[in-house]
């Protein structure tokens, strides 16, 4: 039997509400959120989180898949175009994007959210990579605002 993308997207938050109960360390939800998401989708070949190390910069943090670059400053690459307008970015083609940084030559799209606290400040971009054109919808859009609600502590 095969399950849309929704019914994925409600598994993996009744697995992830069980394990981040209580849990108020940002690293741990990261690492926890990350490893859920990669094993949940085949399609996402790349999960994880750059941190706000304050400078304009963003390290990296908790991810999935192969080796990510260290170190996005603030302008430049997808990651810090979102980190910059703190909005969430779906980019069909990475081709197309002048300032996209490619880690691994195989990406061809990506979404990228950026992860705010409750006071409001950016301490994340959580960066998801396909090599799928074009993968990411609105439901992940949607599901992704989700994801960046278990960061409001
Ligand atoms: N997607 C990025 C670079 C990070 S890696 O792909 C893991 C970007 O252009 O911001």
């Amino acid at each position: 039997m095969t399950i849309d993308k929704q019914q994925q997207y409600d598994q993996l938050f009744q697995r992830l509400d069980a394990l981040c109960d209580g849990e108020s360390d940002p690293i741990a939800l990261m690492a926890t959120i990350s490893c859920e998401l990669y094993h949940q989708f085949e399609s996402f070949n790349w999960v994880g989180f750059y941190r706000n190390v304050g400078n304009r910069t963003l390290k990296i943090g908790p991810y999935q898949g192969g080796h990510g670059c260290l170190t996005i400053d603030f302008d430049r690459g997808i990651c810090g175009r979102c980190a910059r307008q703190m909005q969430l970015l779906n980019i069909p083609d990475v081709n197309a994007e002048a300032d996209h940084i490619a880690c691994a030559s195989s990406t061809r799209s990506e979404l990228v959210a950026p992860i705010l606290n409750r006071h409001g400040d950016l301490i994340a971009v959580l960066d998801i990579d396909s090599d799928t054109p074009a993968l990411f919808d609105r439901c992940d859009e949607t599901n992704l605002a989700r994801i960046a609600a278990y960061f409001l502590i």
